[in-house]
């Protein structure tokens, strides 16, 4: 597996509405195996590979993750901030956050009687200011700035910043590469805005009306000591989502995953979430409706500076999203 490449992707910085430099990386990689491509109006690149037949399917995998946005600078030159899709204060704390012009701090929170009163609103970015001035000739109001962990392989696992979603992009890259004989019209669209509301999903199945809907995306890896009890966790193969918080995954779908999986011997589990959404959830409610699916890589510490998959789950997401491009949805 070409990991190197995942790894460029999780380094990349692009946070929501600044998903610019994520996508060029991701054209250069996939140009040669496309008919054509563009970027929409919102920022999300379309890429159109002609296949037999003339049902269309749409993959969708975000490019965007989650940040900070700066909303005021304090006398003393400390960045206060709003969220940028789903933070939680002690994910945050003592992190290192880099802003794209290179920019470095770390969030650290105001002094606290009870640090039960961990909030996002009582915390700051601090970039070694001397003060306003000094901090406002690196940072702007507005500025977006995302965590900097350097993606590694520790054991079997792949850990890193942004795995979600830059795995789900991965893994729509590699499919591509290596498909073959696609029975249907494909648009893989790397969505700009997934983590404030699915947004680029939203615009960009509106422009192409697809048939079908196919998103990948992390879901929760319920192994963990108390973890809630869910069906999918690390090691477990590729996860065929059945719902989640946006959409319930149209049964035809789910069949034709569990079908494909079965048939090639791809090692499979099941994802049901009670909170979280993706990409599908926007595509399957365009226009008259397209019977979407997901398929899940289970993630450890999902929205955390260090989100953790298993590399051969991402294997099998490689494998059973082949097969079911170059199977039809019956
Ligand atoms: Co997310
Ligand atoms: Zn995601």
């Amino acid at each position: 597996m070409n990991t190197d490449l995942l790894k460029k992707l999780c380094a990349e910085v692009g946070a929501s509405s600044q998903e610019s430099a994520v996508m060029e990386l991701i054209l250069a990689e996939i140009k040669p195996f496309i008919d054509d491509h563009k970027i929409d109006p919102l920022g999300n690149l379309i890429a159109h590979k002609k296949g037999s037949g003339d049902k269309k399917i749409m993959l969708a995998g975000h490019a965007d993750q989650i940040g900070l946005m700066v909303n005021y600078i304090s006398k003393k030159g400390f960045l206060y901030f709003s969220t940028i899709g789903g933070n939680s204060p002690n994910q945050c704390l003592g992190q290192r956050f880099v802003f794209p012009n290179g920019t470095i701090g770390t969030a650290a929170s105001e002094r606290l009687d009870n640090p039960n009163d961990l909030s996002l609103s009582k915390m700051y970015i601090d970039i070694g200011a001397k003060d306003e001035e000094d901090a406002k000739k690196r940072v702007k109001i507005g500025d977006i700035c995302v965590y900097c962990t350097e993606p590694v392989i520790t054991g079997d696992a792949f850990m890193s910043k942004a795995l979600d979603d830059r795995v789900g992009c991965f893994i729509m890259i590699e499919a591509l590469k290596q498909l073959k004989a696609p029975v249907y019209d494909m648009y893989f669209v790397f969505t700009a805005q997934e983590e404030v509301g699915l947004r680029g999903a939203r615009t960009s199945a509106y422009g192409i009306d697809p048939d079908y809907g196919l998103s990948f995306d992390v879901t929760i890896s319920a192994d963990t000591p108390k973890a809630l009890k869910f069906p999918s966790k690390m090691y477990g193969g590729a996860a065929i989502k059945i719902k989640d918080n946006s959409l319930i995954c149209h049964p035809k779908i789910v069949k034709h995953l569990e079908d494909c999986a079965k048939a090639a011997n791809i090692k499979h589990q099941y994802e049901i979430l009670e909170f979280g959404g993706t990409d599908s959830g926007a595509i399957q409610a365009n226009k008259s409706g397209v019977p979407s699916g997901v398929i899940s890589v289970a993630t450890r510490y999902v929205h955390s500076a260090n989100e953790m998959c298993a590399l051969s789950d991402i294997e099998d997401c490689i494998k059973l999203t082949v097969k079911a491009l170059e199977t039809a949805i019956e």
